[in-house]
């Protein structure tokens, strides 16, 4: 099950997925703090602050309230498990962008919860934010990070190599994408479901 509620949560089978705030910064700081986590996320310094989680989280915040944001915490029974963003690229003419992003607490990880959680952000993006289309990427050694988004119907457009600030050294990124007219086709046909 997958719906919005008058807060803005958006509830799925297993997670409850609710705007950030400002009280999630000590268990985004320990998730973050997890070189295992850190070391995929291409702008995320290690060391890794509670100041910075503070900061990170009221510009979140902020950015949802001009709605160039989506950034939501996921919550197992209370418990602050990851979270999953979208941050507007660009509105021109060839349409809405946004890049999807995530990360999920360690002992978590192999459950399909990010993308059940993937799923349910697609939905408020394409049908509730106006999204026309998302991006996304992962480090080539993120075989995990490829089969989420492979599930949620997104295809790759290519790789280059960036600068990941938690390694300090440059890391091939595969890109992907999904159009919105490309994720209704794939519902239509009864989701992404298979790689
Ligand atoms: C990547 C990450 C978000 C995946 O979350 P998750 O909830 O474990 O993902 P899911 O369970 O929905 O799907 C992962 C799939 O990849 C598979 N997988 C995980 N690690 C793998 C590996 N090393 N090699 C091959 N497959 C792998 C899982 O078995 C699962 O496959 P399945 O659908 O056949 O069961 C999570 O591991 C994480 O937060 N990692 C650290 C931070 C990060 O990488 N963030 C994203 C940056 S791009």
């Amino acid at each position: 099950m997958n719906q919005m509620d008058g807060t803005h949560h958006i509830k799925t089978d297993r997670l409850t997925l609710r705007p950030l705030q400002a009280g999630d910064a000590p268990r985004v700081h320990a998730i973050l703090s997890n070189w295992n986590v850190v070391k995929m996320m291409r702008p995320v310094p290690h060391p890794y602050t509670l100041d910075m989680a503070e900061d990170w989280i009221s510009g979140n915040a902020a950015a949802a309230d001009i709605d160039i944001a989506c950034g939501f915490a996921l919550l197992v029974n209370e418990n602050l498990i990851g979270y999953i963003d979208i941050e507007r690229l660009e509105n021109g003419a060839s349409g809405m962008e946004g890049e999807l992003g995530y990360s999920l607490d360690e002992p978590y990880w192999g459950q399909g919860l990010i993308t059940e959680a993937g799923r349910a952000i697609l939905t408020h993006a394409f049908n509730d934010k106006g999204f026309d289309r998302l991006t996304s990427g992962h480090a080539d050694d993120n075989p995990g990070s490829a089969k989420v988004l492979t599930k949620l119907g997104f295809h790759k457009t290519g790789q280059e190599k960036v600068w990941y600030i938690p390694r300090q050294c440059d890391v091939t990124r595969i890109a992907y994408r999904l159009d919105r007219s490309t994720w209704r086709a794939g519902k239509r046909q009864g989701g992404w479901k298979k790689p």
